[in-house]
């Protein structure tokens, strides 16, 4: 599964979520997925930039954005609830200008 999460089209910026069955991971095919929504997001519905937020641990959900080039941002405290805990996530952003294709 890869969708937006949320999309604001008066600021043009949406946010990308991601999961994916542990019998295929380690293939690249998130990271394949991803881009193709990137491209969606810039060239079909026109949008200026995406967000990706990763829990700080979550080293395999991190290697996506960092393969596609996203900024790293700032990190954001107890930003998420993961098994009933608080835990911080990392900001990842790209902007449509930054976007090579
Ligand atoms: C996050 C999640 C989707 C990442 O899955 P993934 O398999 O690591 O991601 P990808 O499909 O992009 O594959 C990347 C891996 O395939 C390898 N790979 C093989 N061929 C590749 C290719 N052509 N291109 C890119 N990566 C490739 C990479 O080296 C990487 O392996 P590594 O983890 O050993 O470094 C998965 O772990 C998941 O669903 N986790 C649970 C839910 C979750 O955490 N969601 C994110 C919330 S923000």
């Amino acid at each position: 599964m890869v969708g937006l999460v949320s999309t604001d089209n008066q600021t043009k910026k949406t946010e990308i979520g991601y999961w994916l069955s542990s019998m295929h991971t380690g293939k690249g095919i998130m990271t394949k997925s991803c881009k193709a929504l990137v491209e969606y997001c810039f060239n079909n519905l026109n949008l200026n930039k995406i967000l990706i937020r990763c829990a700080t641990g979550n080293k395999a959900s991190i290697g996506i954005p960092e393969r596609l080039n996203f900024q790293k941002g700032r990190s954001l405290r107890d930003d998420t609830v993961i098994n009933g805990k608080f835990e911080d996530l990392i900001l990842f952003t790209l902007l449509r200008k930054e976007w090579d294709g």
